[in-house]
This record gives C-alpha cells, sequence and structure tokens, in this order.
C-alpha cells in the first residue's frame, strides 16, 4: 500500500532510523494459544530501528544502536499497521441520499450498487485513481498500512479490468468481482451475464487480481445464489485466483458453508450465521471477517462476534470500505465498534484488525512487529492501545 508519506519513514537506501519514546509496543506476535492480551505480545521500554523500510533492530531502549536519523515519539504506543482485508475503493459518484433514505427506514437490497456503476463506468481513468489515491492516504492517515480492493463497480470487462489495473497500482491485494452484481444491461438474462464473468471477464482481469470474490446473497436480486457463486469461484480458482466470499450479509444463507467448500481464505459480513455455519469456519482454516461499519451504517443487527471466538473460528475485522454499506475508510472505528457493539475485548479487537486481517489475506509477513517484517507500524496519540476504543471517534492513529 503506497502513499504519499511513504517516504517519509525511509531516510534513505540503507540509511538505519531510530525510533524511541515508545510507551508500548503492542507487537501482535505473542505467543499462539494463548489469552488475546497475551497474544498482543506487548513490549515497553523498547526501541525499533528502520532500514530501508524494514525492521532490522528491536530491543531494550538502553541498548539503541547509533542511527543515520530518529525519531522521539514521546510517549505514545506504537501497534502493526492496520490490515484492511476488505474494501472497495475504486467507484465514483455520491450515494448519500441512499444513506439518508435508510436512516428513515428504506432497507438495503444492493440496488444502489448500480447507481456507483454508472457513475464509475461514466468516470476517466484519472479521476478513478485520484478517488483511489485519496481514499488510501485517508486509510493511511488513520493507521492503515494494508489494504485490500475489489474491483465490483464497473460490471464490464473494459471497466472490471480498469478497476483492477488502478487497484493494483496501489495494493498487491486485489480482487476480481465481476459478481457483485448482475448490470441493468443483464437483468434479462442472469446467464449471459455469468457467461461473461467466467469468461472474458475473468481473462481481462487475471493479470490484476490476487482473488475472487462473488456477493453470494439469495436475498437480494441483484446478488447470485450458492450455485452461482460457486460456479465464479470454480473458474476464478481455475484461472489461479485464490477465493474469498461476501456471505450471509442480508439474511442466513449459504455464503459461510460455501467458502468453507471452496477452501475460501475468509468469508465476509457473516451478518447472520446458524450453528451449522459456526461449526464449519469452526473446523476450517476461513477466517470470518466482520464489517461492523456496515451494520452501524445499514441499522442491522451486529455479528455475534463471541460465539464466533467461543468455537476458535479465527475473526478479522474490516472497514468493507464503500459508497453504500459504510462509507468509513476508518480501522480505528472498526475497533471502537467491535468492542463496543460486539463485544469484543480491545485486544481481540486490534488483534482482528492486525494479525486476522493478515490471516484474512493468507499473509504471514504483516500485521505483527518482528525483526525482519515490514516497518508496517500505526503510532497512536495515546500511550496504550485500549485508547482505540475508549476514545471512540478521535483522530488518534496514523500510519508511522
Ligand atoms: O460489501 N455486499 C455487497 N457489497 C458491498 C456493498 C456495495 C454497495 O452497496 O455499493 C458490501 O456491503
Ligand atoms: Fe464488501
Amino acid at each position: 500500500m503506497t502513499g504519499p508519506d511513504a517516504a517519509t519513514r525511509r531516510p534513505g537506501p540503507g540509511r538505519a532510523h531510530l525510533i524511541t519514546g515508545i510507551a508500548e509496543l503492542v507487537t501482535c506476535d505473542g505467543p499462539a494459544n494463548s489469552t488475546p492480551e497475551e497474544r498482543l505480545g506487548i513490549l515497553r521500554d523498547v526501541a525499533v530501528v528502520v532500514t530501508d523500510g524494514r525492521i532490522s533492530w528491536l530491543g531494550a531502549a538502553s541498548d539503541a544502536p547509533a542511527c543515520d536519523s530518529q525519531a522521539d515519539l514521546e510517549g505514545r504506543c506504537v501497534t502493526p499497521g492496520f490490515v484492511d482485508s476488505h474494501s472497495h475503493l475504486v467507484f465514483a459518484g455520491d450515494r448519500s441520499a441512499e444513506f439518508s433514505a435508510r436512516m428513515t427506514g428504506v432497507p438495503y437490497d444492493g440496488g444502489g450498487i448500480g447507481v456507483s456503476m454508472a457513475a464509475t463506468r461514466a468516470a476517466s481513468d484519472e479521476t478513478l485513481r485520484r478517488l483511489v489515491a485519496a481514499r488510501v492516504a485517508e486509510m493511511r492517515s488513520q493507521g492503515t498500512t494494508t489494504v485490500e480492493i475489489k474491483s465490483g463497480y464497473g460490471l464490464s470487462v473494459l471497466d472490471e479490468a480498469r478497476s483492477l489495473r488502478l487497484a493494483h497500482e496501489v495494493t498487491p491485494e486485489t480482487t476480481f468481482l465481476g459478481a457483485h452484481v448482475v448490470p441493468p444491461e443483464h437483468r434479462g438474462d442472469r446467464t449471459a451475464y455469468l457467461d461473461l464473468v467466467v469468461g472474458e471477464m475473468l481473462q481481462a482481469c487475471r493479470p490484476w487480481a490476487r482473488w475472487v470474490d462473488v456477493f453470494c446473497e439469495p436475498h437480494s436480486p441483484y446478488a447470485f445464489t450458492a450455485e452461482e457463486s460457486r460456479r465464479v469461484l470454480s473458474a476464478g480458482i481455475a484461472a489461479g485466483l485464490l477465493p474469498r466470499v461476501h456471505g450471509n450479509q442480508l439474511g442466513p444463507g449459504p455464503g459461510v458453508q460455501l467458502a468453507v467448500e471452496v477452501g475460501a481464505a475468509s468469508v465476509d459480513h457473516c451478518t447472520y450465521l446458524s450453528d451449522a455455519d459456526i461449526d464449519a469456519l469452526a473446523g476450517s482454516a476461513t477466517v470470518a471477517t466482520l464489517l461492523p461499519g456496515v451494520e452501524f451504517s445499514t441499522r442491522s443487527p451486529y455479528p455475534d462476534a463471541r460465539r464466533l471466538l467461543a468455537a476458535g473460528v479465527s475473526v478479522a475485522i474490516a472497514t468493507d470500505c464503500n459508497p453504500g454499506t459504510c462509507y468509513s475508510s476508518s480501522m480505528p472505528f472498526m475497533i471502537a465498534l467491535a468492542v463496543a457493539a460486539m463485544r469484543m475485548s480491545p485486544a481481540e479487537a486490534l488483534l482482528a484488525a492486525t494479525v486476522g486481517g493478515a490471516r484474512a489475506l493468507r499473509r504471514s509477513d504483516i500485521g505483527r512487529v518482528y525483526v525482519g517484517g515490514p516497518a508496517d507500524l500505526a503510532v497512536l496519540d495515546a500511550p496504550n492501545h485500549q485508547h482505540l476504543a475508549y476514545r471512540a471517534g478521535v483522530p488518534l492513529a496514523r500510519a508511522l
């Protein structure tokens, strides 16, 4: 994930940059199979050296080596940069009126995706590039250092490929979501649209995508059934993409079971889960990615995070930043919602926003702080990580 301030934390090739004044370093690299608090791996009185964008030294502040440059954080908390494993940043247009209507009782059904699609198709490459860059910068300014970005507002061969090409300019975590909804010109013939998605569109998007996703949601007339979703995921896998699923968002449904069946890295939303869904997730390597900003912005019931955690399911939280169900780019806000509305502890929420998101992207190199790892760090204007939830809505976090 590249941003305008990325260069400022790298003093130059081969040059070592010392970070001191860290009140609490949350590594998220504590022992597995321990309590969430222990898994946070909190270190105190430590300093960190960054060389060429990687952590080259970490140890007692009193033992810190001489370096080429230095930053004193004056008693702030440092955490791994947040891993936002679910976003839809490539879109143009405005749907604030849809949000207002929803707040006065109009239910969400996915129909507004067509509005964003029309505006996105009409936008120039330069406009879309500028919009994506602004949203990525907004995320970095709130502590996010890795973002996954989906297509899904193009819904034609050229517009989906363009969305992914632009997303790929800012992150390697790009997801082909041609099966977001059936676009208006294909409403009379869903099968013809699916043929296009698994054929020409997939081929055009494949060079720019790591992942394939589908909006598996029988409760939306615009989205896809289990059978249709299985077809899309199978074609994506055959083309070399890795699967992930939007599932169980608007009501109980087949998304979770399908995600587990195809070995998806993650099933996202999980707002409505049955006992069988939880059992399936618990026996799998599929992460349940919770998107509490969606429940907040659609006035829906929150997912049962406690049941998932009690069953031993891997849980991530992400923003789902998109123009319809949650136009928030703020991982700290998601952490605060996870704690206040989903009853996760501050430790569980921070783990879900870092190593949890990394696991949802099948990445073991990010989401934690360790020697040799990328210097993807968030600094908080606070002495400890609990302030993320405690001081909800206060802009404490930024990517270092
Ligand atoms: O993740 N569920 C489908 N897609 C998005 C919403 C897209 C939109 O309404 O524009 C989501 O919630
Ligand atoms: Fe989404």
